[in-house]
C-alpha cells in the first residue's frame, strides 16, 4: 500500500503550566482536550531532540490505556512523521507498561520512548492524563531536558502535523507505510520484549516446578484494572503456570474501572482483606502503568522499604544477580536503612538517593548500581531503566522457589512471612511507618517545615534528648540535615530533599513535602527504628513506633499547631 502524507502547519499559541513535575506532565483530561494542548506539548518535545538523531529515528509510543490515550497516540504519530521521525514502535491496543517501554527502547535501539500515563492518578474523562518522555537509555529524560521541553512551551507558535496518518486498527499486528517507507508505523506485541528480557534475568522453569509441586500455593495478582492487565496472563499463567483464576482486574481499563490504581494498603482494600483473611499464600498488585507493586504474605505486609532488602540479600536466588554478581544497592533517602545493613553485610557499594526514580538511572548507566528501591512501592534493578512492578513479584516467586527447593506439598512450604522473619533475624529490623496529611493549605505545610529547618539550622536539635512516651528510651539527635545530593556520576547537586533526623540509636525521623500531589501540599513524615533485640523483632509496628511517632509529630513539628490535623490521611 502506497499511502503518502503532507507536512502541513499549524498555528498555535502557549499554554501555561506545562512544566513537566517528577514524571511527565500530569494534567486533567478536560485541559489536555482543548485545542493544540497536547500538540504543543508534542511538538516541544520534538522541538528538543536534536534534528540529526531525529531524522529516521525509532520512537516508541504506549502508555496505560487510560482515557485519552487513544486519540493522544494518533496526534504524536502525525507530529511525529511532520518532525521526521522514521519508525514509530506503538504497542497493541496503544497498550504498553513502563517498565515494558523501557525494555523496549532498550532492546530495540530506540532514540527515546513517549509514554502516555499519569501513572496511579484515577483516570477516565474526569480524571487525570500524562505524558513523559524517556531516552535512549530507556529512563525518564533528565531535568535539563524537561526544562527545555518547558521552555519550548512558552513560546511556540507552530505544530508540524502530517496529513493522512492514521492507523485505524491498533488491536492487530501490523506495519503501516508512508511515503515509500519514510515513516513506518508497527503495532507491537505489548509483551515480547518485555518477557525475552525478564527469561534472562530469572529462572522460568524453576518457578514453574515450584508452582507444580506445590498446588496448595495459592497466589492472586491484582493488576487493578492498568495496563499489566495486558501482562498477568502471558506471564503468570502461560510462562510460570499459575491459574489464571489467581488473575484479578485484569481488563485494562479507560478509567481503572471507576478505582485508584495505586498498590498499597489504602487503594487496594479487597486484596489487604483477602490477604488478612488468610486467603492466599502470596498477594501482590501493580499500579495503572505497572511500575509500582505491593507483595504480601498470608496475614502479613511487606513493606517496600524490607521487600527490596530481602530482595536484595536473596539476591543469589535470582540467576541476572547471581551471575553478575552485585554492583551496588541503593534507595532514596526516606526509605527504612534496611537495605543498607544488607550492603554492609554483603559488602557491596551502597548510595542513598532524593525521592525518584530518575536518581537511580545514572548510578546504573555507570555501571555501579544493581538493586534499588523507594519506600512509596517502587522496586527495580539495572535491568531497565524504570521501576518495575512484575519484575519485583516475579523477585519473591524466584525467591520463594529458592527457599523452597526441598520442600513439597507434604511437607509444607517456607512461606513469606517466615523469608521476612529470617530475614529480620540475621539482619535486624526496620520498623518503618509513613503518614501523609493530604490537601493542606500551601502555607501552613510550608510554616511547619519552617519551624522544622529552623531548629536543624540553629544546630539546637544535635544532642537534644527526647524521653519516649511510651518505651520510656532516650532519644538523643546525632545530626540534622536538609538532605542535599551530589550525583556522584555527574556531580549535579539537588538540594531541599527533605529534613532529616537521625538519632543515636540510628532512628530517624523525615519531613518532606510531596512533589506528586495535585492539590495543595502532602506533608509526609517518615519514621524508622533499628532492632536487633531477638525479643523485639515481631512488635506491632505502630505500638512500636509509638515514641518515635510522638516526638515527630509533637515535640518538633507541632504538626497539630502548624496544620490543624489530627490523624493523618494515609497510613503505611
Ligand atoms: C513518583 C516517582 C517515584 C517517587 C514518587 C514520590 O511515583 O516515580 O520515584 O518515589 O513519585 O512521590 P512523592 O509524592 O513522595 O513526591
Ligand atoms: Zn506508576
Amino acid at each position: 500500500m502506497t499511502n503518502s502524507f503532507e507536512v502541513k502547519i499549524i498555528e498555535t499559541k502557549p499554554f501555561e503550566g506545562q512544566k513537566p513535575g517528577t514524571s511527565g506532565l500530569r494534567k486533567r483530561v478536560t485541559e489536555v482536550m482543548k485545542e493544540n494542548y497536547l500538540g504543543n506539548f508534542v511538538q516541544s518535545i520534538f522541538n528538543v531532540l536534536p534534528e540529526d538523531k531525529l531524522k529516521g529515528s525509532t520512537i516508541v509510543v504506549g502508555g496505560d490505556g487510560r482515557y485519552y490515550n487513544k486519540e493522544a497516540i494518533q496526534l504524536i504519530f502525525q507530529i511525529a512523521a511532520a518532525n521526521g521521525v522514521g519508525k514509530i514502535l506503538v504497542g497493541k491496543n496503544g497498550l504498553l507498561s513502563t517498565p515494558a517501554i523501557s525494555a523496549i527502547v532498550r532492546a530495540r535501539s530506540a532514540l527515546g520512548a513517549i509514554i502516555l500515563t499519569a501513572s496511579h492518578n484515577p483516570g477516565g474523562p474526569k480524571g487525570d492524563f500524562g505524558i513523559k518522555y524517556n531516552m535512549s537509555n530507556g529512563g525518564p529524560a533528565p531535568e535539563s531536558i524537561t526544562n527545555a521541553i518547558y521552555k519550548q512551551t512558552t513560546s511556540i507558535t507552530q505544530i508540524k502535523s502530517a496529513t493522512n496518518v492514521h492507523v485505524n486498527d491498533l488491536g492487530t499486528l501490523s506495519t503501516h507505510q508512508w511515503n515509500d517507507g519514510k515513516f513506518i508505523v508497527e503495532v507491537i506485541d505489548s509483551a515480547d520484549d518485555y518477557v525475552s528480557l525478564l527469561k534472562t534475568i530469572f529462572d522460568f522453569d524453576g518457578i514453574r516446578n515450584f508452582v507444580k509441586n506445590h498446588p496448595s500455593f495459592t497466589f492472586n495478582f491484582d493488576a487493578m484494572s492498568g495496563v499489566t492487565g495486558a501482562y498477568g496472563k502471558r506471564i503468570f499463567t502461560d510462562e510460570l503456570g499459575i491459574p489464571e483464576s489467581s488473575l484479578i482486574n485484569c481488563i485494562p481499563s479507560e478509567d481503572f474501572n471507576g478505582g485508584h490504581p495505586d498498590p498499597n494498603l489504602t487503594y487496594a482494600p479487597l486484596l489487604v482483606k483477602k490477604m488478612n483473611n488468610g486467603e492466599f499464600d502470596m498477594g501482590c498488585a501493580s499500579d495503572g502503568d505497572g511500575d509500582r507493586n505491593m507483595v504480601l504474605g498470608k496475614r502479613f505486609f511487606i513493606n517496600p522499604s524490607d521487600s527490596v532488602a530481602v530482595i536484595a540479600s536473596n539476591y543469589k536466588a535470582i540467576p541476572y544477580f547471581n551471575k553478575g554478581g552485585l554492583k551496588g544497592l541503593a534507595r532514596s533517602m526516606p526509605t527504612s536503612a534496611a537495605l543498607e545493613r544488607v550492603a554492609t553485610q554483603l559488602n557491596v557499594p551502597f548510595f542513598e538517593v532524593p525521592t525518584g526514580w530518575k536518581f537511580f538511572g545514572n548510578l546504573m548507566d555507570a555501571g555501579t548500581l544493581s538493586i534499588c528501591g523507594e519506600e512509596s512501592f517502587g522496586t527495580g534493578s539495572d535491568h531497565i531503566r524504570e521501576k518495575d512492578g512484575i519484575w519485583a513479584i516475579i523477585c519473591w516467586l524466584q525467591i520463594l522457589t529458592h527457599h523452597n527447593q526441598s520442600t513439597n506439598d507434604d511437607k509444607g512450604f517456607v512461606s513469606i512471612e517466615e523469608i521476612v522473619k529470617q530475614h529480620w533475624s540475621k539482619y535486624g529490623r526496620n520498623y518503618y511507618s509513613r503518614y501523609d496529611y493530604e490537601e493542606i493549605d500551601t502555607a501552613p505545610a510550608e510554616a511547619m517545615m519552617k519551624h522544622v529547618s529552623q531548629q536543624i539550622d540553629s544546630k539546637e536539635l544535635v544532642g537534644k534528648k527526647f524521653t519516649g512516651i511510651s518505651d520510656h528510651i532516650t532519644y538523643e539527635v546525632a545530626s540534622c540535615d536538609d538532605f542535599e545530593y551530589k550525583d556522584p556520576i555527574d556531580h549535579s547537586v539537588s538540594s531541599h530533599q527533605g529534613l532529616r533526623i537521625i538519632f543515636t540509636d540510628g532512628s530517624r525521623i523525615i519531613y518532606r513535602l510531596s512533589g506528586t500531589g495535585s492539590t495543595g501540599a502532602t506533608v509526609r513524615v517518615y519514621f524508622d527504628k533499628y532492632e536487633t533485640q531477638p525479643s523485639q523483632l515481631n512488635n506491632d509496628v505502630q505500638t512500636h513506633l509509638k515514641s518515635l511517632i510522638h516526638i515527630a509529630l509533637v515535640e518538633i513539628s507541632k504538626l497539630n499547631h502548624y496544620t490543624g490535623r489530627n490523624e493523618p490521611s494515609v497510613i503505611t
